[in-house]
């Protein structure tokens, strides 16, 4: 089979890595290479921020409904090239191509509509002060950010970062992750060819240590995202700190989805099950701790574990319900943190292993897994997996539900199903998270802020929430008298 090579997209071109060298990207369903792509090294790093900095000054006195435009046009051309995005991202990640086309179609056409909606309503305000003065605030882009995401859903995870940063003028650098770039480097070219001038979107592929680490220690970069491990975070927030560069992080969760009595069964084990293993588990804000109140424990994980065993597993093009991990690196990390549940004395009641018979014999697939009578320290109820791994833990009253919820150095997302709403509205109030959930889970639209709380770092995404990274305010008095 033909790989096709990509170059870094640079200044409005395919730009060949200084270093002259390629890595390979694997379909994690079968192993095989799909694609050999550059190494990004600091040269070409060097390359992509002199280019969006060269195109900053154009793209921020653009008439801000110009800037909208070609966002808009960018959500339609998404839209249109959907299905295709969608396989391109299946193959590069192993999700199911249902879910990869709900990404491209639900999520990065309408956040680039949404964003590009928004591009012209930037306002600033005027402000009482006192004297004869006129006093106002103007809300203006920070320049050139840098980008980091995770292979997670590149779609998802990219369309996040990208079109609020350009809505509001800044110019980009991004960085995806080098298990999954392929969706981001097609949508560079569709960015161009929807008139977006060159140099405002940038995409330097390679590895986090060198072309993750050159972009976030870069001197002339002015805003920073990340996206991805709360230790990744940590450095990559060190790094900036050398420039003083702002930094936002959207770090990993250990979620926490809280079942009463009084919720509607069915609805709160669909979704327990879906918040658990859509993506395999390979999404921040996935539901990997279930709460459940001791009254219904049993009768809850049975129709989870009826349910849970009915699911397809399979290699994401085949649409199954559940795929593959990304990479040999990830199975092993998932495998042994089932080996360290066990060996802490939870109980496996479902899963508990790889599956590799058949066509599955090459992938990174487990099975998906839930471990019962999980104690809150126990490693599987405190670390994030990033995995197809279910921890389920027993509460008998609210205060107890709250105390478990809360004790992981995490703060994600958290579900309530109840109800009671006076109930909800309390442990909403009470759940250290910077999303809550209640009867159902997953956030429904872009519309919505999200981001974490202690440990899962700080900054807002989606809703108008995240323009305030993407922007800072200068105020203005003028003298009257
Ligand atoms: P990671 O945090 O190391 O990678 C995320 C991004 O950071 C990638 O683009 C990577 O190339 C880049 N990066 C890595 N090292 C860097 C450095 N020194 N400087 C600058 N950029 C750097 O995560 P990784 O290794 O892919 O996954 C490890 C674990 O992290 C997962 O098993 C999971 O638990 C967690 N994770 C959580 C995510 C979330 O959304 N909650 C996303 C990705 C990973
Ligand atoms: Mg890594």
């Amino acid at each position: 089979m033909a790989v096709r090579r990509y170059e870094h997209y640079i200044g409005g071109r395919w730009i060949v890595p200084t270093s002259g060298e390629y890595f390979k990207s694997l379909d994690p369903s079968t192993a095989d290479v799909v694609a050999e792509v550059a190494r990004g090294t600091n040269d070409d790093v060097e390359q992509a921020v002199a280019a969006a900095r060269q195109a900053s000054k154009g793209w921020r006195d653009a008439e801000p409904s110009q800037r909208g435009r070609i966002l808009r046009r960018v959500a339609d051309r998404i839209l249109q090239e959907a299905d295709r995005l969608a396989q391109l991202e299946s193959i590069d990640t192993g999700f199911p191509l249902r879910d990869c086309l709900a990404a491209a179609r639900d999520v990065a056409a309408r956040r680039f509509e949404y964003y590009g909606e928004l591009a012209d309503k930037l306002e600033g305000e005027t402000i009482p002060v006192p004297g004869n003065h006129l006093d106002y605030t103007l809300r203006e882009p920070l320049g050139v950010v840098g980008q980091i995401i995770p292979w997670n859903s590149p779609l998802w995870e990219g369309s996040r970062c990208i079109a609020p940063a350009l809505a509001a003028g800044n110019t980009v650098v991004l960085k995806p992750a080098e298990e999954a770039m392929l969706t981001m480097l097609r949508l560079a070219e569709i960015m161009s060819e929807e008139g977006l001038p060159a140099g405002v979107f940038n995409v330097v592929t390679g590895y986090g240590p060198e072309a993750g680490a050159a972009l976030a220690s870069h001197g002339q970069i002015n805003g920073l995202s990340f996206t991805g491990s709360v230790e990744t975070g940590g450095q990559v927030m060190k790094m900036a700190a050398e420039h003083v560069v702002p930094v936002s992080l959207e770090l990993g969760g250990k979620s926490a989805n809280i079942v009463f009595p009084d919720a509607e069964m069915d609805a709160a084990v669909m979704w327990a099950m879906i918040a658990i293993f859509a993506g395999s588990g390979q999404v921040c804000v996935a539901g990997s701790r279930l709460l459940l109140h001791r009254q219904i424990h049993d009768q809850f994980l049975e129709k989870l574990i009826e349910r849970t065993r009915q699911l397809r597993v399979g290699p994401g093009l085949e649409n199954p319900d559940m795929g593959p991990l990304i990479s040999q690196a990830q199975l092993e990390r998932v495998l042994n943190y089932i080996g360290v549940g066990k060996f802490e004395g939870a109980a496996v009641v479902v899963g508990g292993e790889r599956l590799s018979e058949g066509p599955l014999a090459s992938g990174y697939f487990v099975a998906p897994t839930i471990f019962d009578r999980v104690e809150r320290g126990m490693r599987i109820a405190q670390d994030e997996i990033f995995g197809p791994v279910l921890s389920v833990l027993t509460f008998e009253s609210d205060e107890e539900a709250i105390e478990i919820a809360n004790g992981t150095p995490y703060g994600l997302a958290a579900a309530v199903w109840t109800q009671n709403l006076k109930r909800a509205h309390r442990l909403a109030r009470h759940l250290e998270a910077g999303s809550i959930y209640i009867n159902r889970y997953f956030s429904s639209g872009v519309e919505a802020p999200a981001g974490g709380y202690k440990r899962s770092g700080f900054g807002r995404v989606d809703g108008f929430e995240v323009l305030r990274h993407y922007t800072q305010i200068k105020n203005v008095l003028v003298n009257l008298d």
